[in-house]
């Protein structure tokens, strides 16, 4: 029996919900919020279209309580406030940390063993904020940044390629920033042919742009920050824990000592299985990508600095 909680209700967490359900992922999922009625009502909501799908996912809303989160397998934290356009991700640490801190607090009470995706922003220091708050070895916090911002790479470079864009590989590290993360142009691939020796370099730039301003561009087209694609990528983080599969996703890890940095989360390619973070790969990044990831980590580190002062 897998059992996944989810924290927040609003647009992402539902849609995580959704995902585990509608893919059958986990067995049994709690959905809550301290909003009166909302996670009973999107639950009752997700149960009524299972029903009509046929599957078995247990799904239940609760309004903060924690009990019924007893023993989580997995808890998926998308609690906060989402960025409204013109935002940064990094605007909204002020209210977004203590939220984030005392839901950490709840779900470890009645999950002590479970290991946690965060999705709250801003995403890399909210998960360095777990580490820092709670004992917990780093593998068993993920942050999931990564996983998404890949998603966008791969779907632009799939429209640059006029591919199928299952058959294109591309891969984002660095931090879940518009100016902070890094899609690694140089490993991008369709069917493991380079995509720069397919589309000119200009192309392959503007491919990497767009993914950078992906959730902002996102945010300006809905008047809020983007669901459905934050919600599966989040749901694909919890499937490769619960199922195993040391699926390579690249995820905001602890660094100590990889890619020449310590003391944050950021992201990097991280194998997944039951433990949370097993691996971090370390990719040989060449100058250029080095001198990218380091401006990317110092401008998360200047964001975690503004932790103390939220707290
Ligand atoms: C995004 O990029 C929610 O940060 C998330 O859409």
């Amino acid at each position: 029996m897998s059992k996944v909680t989810v924290v927040g209700a609003g647009n992402v967490g539902a849609t995580v919900a959704n995902v585990l359900v509608t893919s059958q992922i986990a067995d049994e999922v709690v959905l809550i919020d301290i909003k009166e009625g909302v996670s009973e009502g999107k639950a009752m909501d997700i149960n009524q279209a299972a029903n009509i799908l046929k599957l078995k996912t247990r799904l239940i809303g609760v309004t903060n309580d924690y009990e019924k989160t007893n023993n989580s397998d997995v808890v998926v934290i998308t609690s906060g406030v989402p960025r409204k356009p013109g935002m940064t991700r990094e605007e909204l640490i002020g209210v977004n940390a203590k939220i984030v801190k005392s839901v950490t607090d709840n779900v470890l009470a009645h999950s002590p063993n479970a290991v946690i995706v965060c999705v709250a922003n801003p995403m890399d220091t909210m998960t360095y904020l777990i580490h820092k708050t709670t004992n917990l070895p780093k593998n068993r916090i993920i942050g999931m940044g990564g996983a998404l911002d890949s998603a966008r790479f791969k779907y632009f470079l799939s429209l640059a390629l006029n591919a199928n864009f299952n058959e294109v590989e591309g891969m984002v590290i660095g931090g879940h920033g518009d100016k902070t993360m890094i899609p690694l142009t140089r490993y991008a691939a369709y069917r493991g042919i380079p995509a720069s020796t397919l589309i000119p370099a200009e192309q392959l730039a503007t491919v990497a742009a767009d993914t950078m301003v992906g959730g902002a561009t996102l945010t300006k087209l809905l008047g809020t920050s983007a669901w459905y694609a934050p919600g599966a990528a989040s749901a694909s983080v919890v499937a490769a824990v619960l199922g195993d599969t040391k699926a390579m996703i690249p995820c905001s890890a602890l660094l100590e000592g990889e890619y020449g940095e310590s003391d944050l989360c950021i992201g990097v390619p991280c194998i997944l299985g039951r433990n949370g973070i097993e691996k971090i790969v370390e990719l040989d990044l060449n100058e250029e990508e080095k001198a990218l990831f380091k401006a990317s980590a110092a401008a998360v580190h200047t964001t975690n600095a503004a932790l103390k002062e939220a707290l």
